[in-house]
């Protein structure tokens, strides 16, 4: 394992949609492997593959609630409900917290490293941390939703 470099706000890669993961091989076990010790060195909630470079869709969790590093190969949302709003940050742009509006609760389908499918239902600051590192997979960064907030309240 390896501690990656975290990319920060206004490098392009940030801004690119990524591709699915096709190939559940070794490759993939390590770059999950280096952003779990590099999420975990960092002390953050998520981390994205394009915040290390990679332009494909796979996202590491930890939200500290005993269950460890949660993987999402090629996650989708497939349902959300209810509405929190709460202060988030991002490990690409340190210092800076905003008010960002998410769903409460979030099912998502995803891939393990093994390839075999799974849903994942999430509540809360999972629920959140799921919407920030989908959206980082799609190139739309948290400050994008606030300033989304900001033009639907005036
Ligand atoms: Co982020």
């Amino acid at each position: 394992m390896a501690l990656r470099e975290i990319i920060k706000f206004g490098d392009d890669v940030l801004r690119k949609k990524c591709r699915e993961v096709t190939a559940f091989d070794e490759k993939l076990a390590c770059l999950l492997d280096d952003m779990a010790e590099t999420l975990t060195s960092a002390d953050g909630v998520g981390l994205a593959a394009p915040q290390v470079g990679i332009l494909r869709r796979a996202i590491v969790i930890d939200v500290r609630d005993g269950r460890g590093i949660i993987e999402l190969i090629n996650p989708v949302i497939t349902e959300q409900s209810g509405v929190q709003v709460g202060n988030e940050g991002c490990l690409s742009d340190p210092g800076e917290w905003c008010e960002v509006e998410r769903p409460q609760n979030v099912v998502v389908k995803a891939f393990d490293r093994n390839g075999k499918e799974f849903e994942l239902k999430g509540s809360d600051l999972l629920a959140r941390a799921i919407c920030h590192e989908v959206d980082h997979l799609d190139g739309i960064l948290f400050i994008d939703r606030v300033k989304q907030d900001i033009a639907k309240r005036s």
